[in-house]
């Protein structure tokens, strides 16, 4: 078997990133005796400087063409003042948008030997932690009409929140049947007492409800989520939301398990490749110092394994191995507890590989 991952390393820590990756995928390579061909791409603040714009051409097309893309981060001060459609965050949407990954999975499951690292209270955490967020990821506000206009005093800018039937129907039926493989709960996080957008999403969600009757629907407006996902964390099972709602959410869900850089995603599409990355940015401040860490690239290559390759055995593999290495004790920094190993970025990707062999 042969498959095609396109690379896209971009900026900050995702090149560094980025290669432990490489590590691990030639261990299940030989394991499981599949060729992993690899295609170095650009995007994001990289792309920007070398091309003239953060999504070029090319990358869109080898995307296209491969069996799943790989994503470290993008972004950097370097580029921070550039306009909205030139930055490099533009360059993540735009290949968002190109691939039409309009499912982003978001798991935030807590490893047992980092309870210490959580930042909550141990009878909170009790049981354990285990709580999917899905991301709606190709609309809603991040996508709609925008604009600026001068005005007496100064400027008037805007942004729309706009949903139709089939975007939301098409995401919820994914959450829905990844709540089936799952605790069978679905809470559907909005903002219905406000938007008109939400009480859509609601609308739609109550309907498609009735098709999957052995899963648990209730609705949670998302103040009052941000609230509960601290309060109380176990109570959610699958959680679905628009596109802003899920970006700030798994960033708080994030805090649940320890650290940002724990934990992978996945962005899923009616078919084509899906685009693989961690959920946490370019950490400009700590490049390529050897300090990030990298598992949650690693873990979002187990979710590539599993979405797209079809290989569950292998995704098993890679995140027994992640356990493994956290069992030995060894730490990068953001995750560092007494007694435990401190290691960096690149030796933490070499004693990952040796778990799988
Ligand atoms: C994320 C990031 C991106 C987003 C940024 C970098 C555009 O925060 O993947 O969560 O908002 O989607
Ligand atoms: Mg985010």
């Amino acid at each position: 078997m042969d498959k095609k991952i396109a690379f896209i390393p971009g900026d900050g820590v995702g090149p560094e990133i980025i290669k432990q990756v490489v590590k691990v995928l030639e261990a299940v390579s030989k394991k499981y005796k599949i060729h992993f061909e690899y295609e170095e791409l650009l995007i994001g603040g990289i792309a920007i400087d070398q091309t003239g714009e953060p999504l070029p051409k090319k990358t869109i097309e080898i995307c296209k063409e491969s069996d799943a893309v790989l994503l470290g981060a993008v972004g950097g001060w370097k580029w921070d003042n550039l306009p909205g459609d030139l930055r490099p965050e533009a360059g993540l949407l735009s290949i968002r948008k190109e691939l039409g990954v309009f499912a982003n999975l978001r798991p935030a499951i807590l490893f047992p030997q980092l309870k210490s690292a959580s930042f909550l209270r141990e009878d909170i955490l009790e049981g354990g932690i285990d709580v999917m967020i899905v991301r709606e990821l190709i609309g809603g506000i991040y996508f709609g009409e925008k604009k600026r206009e001068n005005i007496e005093n100064g400027h008037k800018a805007w942004d729309t929140m706009v949903y139709s039937t089939y975007e939301i129907e098409r995401i919820v039926r994914k959450a829905y049947e990844i709540a089936r493989k799952r605790d069978n709960r679905l809470t559907l996080v909005d903002k219905a007492n406000v938007l008109e957008s939400s009480r859509l999403w609601r609308e739609v969600t109550a309907k498609i409800s009735q098709e999957y009757g052995g899963v648990r629907t209730s609705y949670m407006y998302v103040d009052n989520a941000a609230m509960q996902l601290i309060r109380n964390p176990k109570q959610f099972d699958v959680i679905v939301t628009g596109n802003m709602f899920g970006d700030i959410l798994s960033d708080e869900a994030s805090m649940l398990t320890g650290s940002l850089g724990m934990l992978p995603s996945a962005s899923l599409g009616e078919d084509g490749p899906g685009i693989y990355e961690p959920i946490h940015g370019s950490a400009p401040d700590i490049a390529g110092q050897d300090k990030a860490n990298p598992i949650g690239t690693i873990m979002s290559i187990a979710m590539m394994l599993r979405y797209s390759f079809d290989m569950a055995d292998a995704a098993i593999d890679v995140e027994d191995a992640v356990s493994k290495v956290l069992d030995k004790g060894y730490r990068t920094l953001d995750i560092m507890q007494n007694g435990m190993t401190l290691v960096g970025t690149e030796k933490m990707g070499d004693v990952i590989a040796d778990a799988i062999n």
